[in-house]
This record gives structure tokens, sequence and C-alpha cells, in this order.
């Protein structure tokens, strides 16, 4: 069994962010989407990961290195233009070769992991597992189609009028047959080879394609609001430990935060489940759940809840409470000390901005 992540792409719907960085290496609780990946494959026993890389692909290979610090063996695959996920599938053959695989997408975090769902493939037989999960917003996913005995009808990507609340998630299971349907299938209208089509075609070849719904969160980190959900989500599932070398100082932290090393917390509040970064300092602020902050953050003087601050930003003397915001690197918003009491902005394009 060999793993396959999907990790190129420009990541639009997160713009600014994604104008300096993969979308799959902005951090969720503190660990790149795409490491919260290759933990969930490398936790199910399997090693040896195909990454399809993308334009990021510099990025990505800088951060990942060879995958021997995630404890796996990483090979990358260059896409030249993303012409689909089932063409991915199609220029990874060579890494491939006979082996089943898993493939996930690079962007989906679930909750759980991939263990069950991996072991169950391995002893199947079936050429094809898909996970499937209901949600409020078919039409922008792939869609399935069950018949009343639960085996897979019909497969339809992002329809308009979408016959069931079953998306695909992004995670799937195949065998060695999927390399003749993603041969055989042509470029949708939207001019990709669909990996949706490929699964459809290997149904009306005969081969066996079992669908698994499942029953916990799952996420497609398209979106600022994805990623702040995402990673409240798995804030939730950490377990919570505190640095010996963190500096805790007259302050207030309840049992579910994680204070990762060398940081700072003085005259403050914290409620989890929250997670501090790495040398960051955090000074007369109330820290809420469901926060991450990054590395070599400064937070003073203020309020912060259920937000995601990258590294390097600086945060002070805010009268309003921070809420439900991503924050850049490097990012700077402080209260100015004199008059006029004027707001001045410095904003990458595609930023937003919510005043009071
Ligand atoms: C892709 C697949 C779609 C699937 C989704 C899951 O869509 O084409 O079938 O439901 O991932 O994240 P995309 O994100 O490429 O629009």
């Amino acid at each position: 069994m060999k793993g396959l992540i999907l990790s190129g792409g420009k990541g639009k719907r997160l713009y600014p962010l994604t104008y300096t960085r993969a979308k799959q290496l902005i951090p969720v609780a503190n660990k790149p989407v795409l490491v919260h990946a290759i933990e969930s494959i490398r936790n199910a026993g399997v090693e040896e990961i195909g990454i399809v890389i993308g334009q990021t692909g510099p990025e990505i290979r800088e951060a990942i290195g060879d995958g021997a610090r995630l404890g796996v063996r990483v090979t990358y695959i260059e896409q030249p233009s993303p012409d689909g996920l089932a063409h991915a599938v199609k220029i990874s053959q060579e890494f491939l070769g006979d082996d089943s695989f898993v493939m996930f997408l690079g962007d989906n975090v679930i909750e759980g992991g991939i263990s069950k769902l991996i072991g169950d493939f391995t002893h199947s037989g079936w050429n094809s597992q898909i996970v499937l999960k209901e949600v409020k917003n078919p039409s922008s996913f792939g869609v399935a189609k069950l018949r009343p005995d639960g085996s897979i009808e019909q497969l339809i990507e992002k329809p308009k009028d979408p016959p069931s609340n079953l998306a695909l998630v992004g995670i799937y299971m195949f065998d060695a047959s999927v390399f003749k349907a993603v041969n055989a299938i042509q470029p949708s209208a939207r001019n990709e080879l669909e990996i949706t089509d490929a699964i459809q075609w290997l149904i009306d070849h005969g081969y066996s394609v079992m669908p698994h719904v499942h029953e916990g969160w799952w996420i497609d980190t398209g979106k600022a609001t994805d990623m702040l959900e995402a990673n409240a989500n798995l804030l939730d599932e950490l377990k919570p430990s505190i640095a010996p070398d963190a500096h805790l100082e007259n302050s207030d932290i309840d049992r579910r935060v994680t204070i990762e090393a060398g940081a700072h917390v003085v005259n403050s509040i914290i409620h989890g489940p929250t997670i501090i970064g790495e040398h960051t300092i955090i000074e007369n602020a109330y820290i809420g759940p469901y926060t991450s902050i990054y590395h070599h953050v400064t937070v003073q003087n203020c309020e912060i809840e259920r937000c995601i601050v990258l590294e390097h930003a600086e945060i002070m003397d805010l009268d309003e409470r921070l809420d439900s915001s991503l924050i850049g690197r490097n990012v700077s918003l402080k209260r100015k000390q004199r008059k006029p009491r004027t707001i001045t902005m410095n904003l990458a394009d595609h930023s937003s901005v919510w005043l009071v």
C-alpha cells in the first residue's frame, strides 16, 4: 500500500494568504494541513508517500523534505498544469506501480484518521473504496447516488441538481485497475480529467467500488471559514501539554491549553482548547477557545477568540475583541497611541476587514 497526496492548486479562495504560501502549508492547530494528511496516512501504517505538486512545489518540498522528520519516505511528482485529479493519478503511475494506494487531497481534514478505512480496503479484494459524507451544499462537490442496497449507482461532479446530499470526500482507495480508467476517460466541461469520472468508469466496467459513509466531521479547507472550523475541530482532538521551558507568570490557563517551547504568558487568561506556539509572547491578554497562535507572535493588551494567527504577527492594544479571524505572517495590528484616531491600513490584494 502506498499513499498519494495531491498538493497542487492555487488556493484562490484563501487570498491573500495564498499569494505568498501554498494553501496546504497554512497551519491548523499549529501544524500545516498537509502535515495532518501525511500523519493520517502514516498512522494507518503507510510510509511510502508520493506528493503531487504544482506551482507551489518548491515551497512544499522545502517544508516537507524527504519526509524522514515525519516518519515517511516522500517522492515528489510534478504536475506541469492543474489538469485534474485523475490526471494526477495518471502521472503518478510510475511511482505507484502495481501497488494499491490511498489518495488524499492535501487540503482535506477528517475526524478520526483513516486507519480503519485502509484496513478494511486492504482485506476486501475491492478495486476501489470511496468515502462519502452528508453535506448541506452537495453542488460544491462530487455527489453519489446510491441504490437501495447501498451500492453506487452514479457519481456526478458538482451537479446543479444533486441526486443526494452525499458528497465525495477527498480520500479514495484504489488498486492498479484505476489506471485503465484514467487512461480511458475524456476531460470534463471544466477541461479536467475528473477522478469522479474515472470511478464512474470503474463502476460501468464491472469493477467493485465500495462506498463508506463517514460519520465524523470532514472539512475541505477551501475558504477562511473552513480553516477556522478545521482548526476548532483539531484543537478539540489535541491532547494538551505545556512545554517545560514555557514561562508562565501570573496567568490563568485552563487544562485544555497547549503551550509550546519558549512561549511567554504573562498577566493573561487563556481558555482552551487553544494552542500557543514556540517563542510567542502573550501579555495582558485574554485568549479565548479555538485559537491557534503560531510561533514568534506577540499579543499584548488585547482579546482574541476563535482565530488563527500566523508566525511573526504582532497584535497590540485593541479595544474590541478580535474574533473569527485569520491573521497572516508578519501582520501588524495595533491601536494608534496618538491623535488623530483615524484608521490607517496597509492591506494586501483581496484582504477583508470588518470594522465595528
Ligand atoms: C474535488 C473532487 C470532488 C470532491 C472534492 C472533495 O473537488 O473533484 O469530487 O468532492 O474534491 O474535497 P475540487 O476541490 O477539486 O473542486
